[in-house]
């Protein structure tokens, strides 16, 4: 049935979670402050933040100042800095920015740093529990061998740390999901194992709106695109972030709360199509425009690829950034480098055929690790395939 925008659900940890957030990632520091109150009034009650997004201390002074029970309000926020000192030094960080006395949830931002690291950085999130600081904990970008991997380390953990619960509880993972992006294997592993899944691009960043069957239901429900995709997103069963600095789309994107769709339409909006989706494009096309370093951790969290700018040249590379079955972490699969020429024409280029690159090599991404390596070492060729040819 169709629930009230500060509807919660229970958490493995015990705490609820309201069951939409509000995402602010690349909302302006100088923003955050604004959105996060327009939120509270549209009824959100639940602010999704990151270390990484530099805006904690806006989320946390809209929090304070918004009169409303702290109890009431759910904070999210990530660490970027994946070890124990790097996690710990962010918990403390995060309180003092936002002047809140506890986080939320706690996530591990991504499955970067290796195994120990990881392990390290699990453990001071643990230790940030009983220590009163954080009240939920748990993953964003994690795939299925990370969340077996963090298993194992929280048995060597309680082993070590001697105690029932001493390895800590695994409340949520936060991942990209939408209908282009459904991730059933992934879903179904979180689902069986009691972690909850928070659904990060929820309306694809608007990439979507067009579709027809989109379209078609939001002409039958009269509500947007958007509004569709984040009900969608809560019939699934997930707790949809999405983000907005605009006040009339903060508002609009809470109001999906007086319908809901029909399990066969759920079924039939979501597609098992692969496209590009907005985190791709944004790593591969825009990377020598901004000339910064970017990355993604690509849809299966195993690598990260990237324009490295370097003076006058610029490396196009991609590496692993766990181990795997195959190679230690940091190893680079492939790398080359681009003259200015070249990278002028790449810049010139980036959407249509880099699109297509990426478009081509994740349609043959299948589900075990070793073909998933095959596949993004296809997809690296063909991208550098893209920008020599050119
Ligand atoms: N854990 C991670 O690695 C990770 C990665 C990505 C995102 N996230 C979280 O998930 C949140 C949401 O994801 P996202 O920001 O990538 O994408 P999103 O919520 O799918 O889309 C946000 C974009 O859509 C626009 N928009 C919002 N409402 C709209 C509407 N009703 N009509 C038309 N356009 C609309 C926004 O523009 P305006 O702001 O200009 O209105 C913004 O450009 C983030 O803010 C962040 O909290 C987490």
């Amino acid at each position: 049935m169709a629930t009230a925008a500060n509807s919660r659900i229970r958490l493995a940890s015990g705490h609820e979670i309201p069951r939409l957030g509000f995402g602010v990632y690349k909302t302006p520091p100088e923003d955050s402050y604004r959105c996060c109150l327009e939120a509270f009034q549209a009824s959100y009650r639940h602010i999704d933040s990151a270390a990484a997004y530099k805006n904690e201390a806006g989320c946390g002074s809209a929090i304070r100042d918004s009169k409303i029970p702290r109890e009431e309000i759910f904070f999210t926020s990530k660490v970027i800095n994946i070890s124990y000192d790097g996690a710990k030094e962010t918990i403390d960080q995060t309180l003092t920015l936002t002047g809140l006395d506890y986080v939320d949830l706690m996530l591990l931002h991504k499955p970067m740093g290796g195994s120990e690291n990881r392990k390290g950085a699990w453990k001071a999130l643990v230790e940030a529990v009983e220590a009163g600081k954080v009240r939920s904990i748990g993953v964003s970008n994690y795939g299925v061998h990370h969340l077996e991997e963090l298993q194992q380390h929280m048995r060597e953990l309680q082993a070590e740390r001697g105690g029932k619960n001493k390895g800590g509880t695994l409340s949520v993972n936060q991942v990209e999901l939408h209908p282009w992006l459904a991730r059933k294997e992934l879903v179904d592993w979180c689902e069986n194992n009691g972690i909850a899944l928070q659904a990060y691009s929820p309306i694809v960043r608007g990439a979507r709106f067009e579709e027809p069957y989109l379209q078609t239901l939001a002409k039958k429900y009269d509500k947007t695109p958007a509004q569709i995709l984040i009900r969608w997103s809560l019939d699934k069963g997930f707790i949809p972030l999405p983000k907005s600095v605009t006040p009339d789309r903060i508002k609009a994107n809470a109001q999906v709360f007086d319908f809901e769709l029909t399990p066969s339409e759920v079924q039939e909006l979501e597609t098992e199509e692969y496209s590009p989706s907005p985190v791709d494009i944004h790593a591969f096309a825009n990377t020598h425009a901004r000339s910064s370093y970017q990355h993604t951790a690509l849809h299966t969290g195993n690598a990260d690829a990237g324009l490295l700018p370097l003076g006058r040249k610029s490396r196009l590379y991609m590496y692993y950034i766990q181990e795997t079955d195959l190679e230690p972490a940091g190893t680079r699969m492939s790398e080359m480098t681009l003259t200015e020429p070249q990278l002028l024409r790449a810049s010139a280029l980036k959407d249509r055929l880099i699109r297509q690159a990426m478009c081509s090599a994740y349609a043959r991404l299948p589900a075990n690790s070793q073909s998933v390596l095959r596949g993004i070492k296809l997809c690296i060729a063909m991208s550098m395939a893209v920008f020599v040819s050119r």
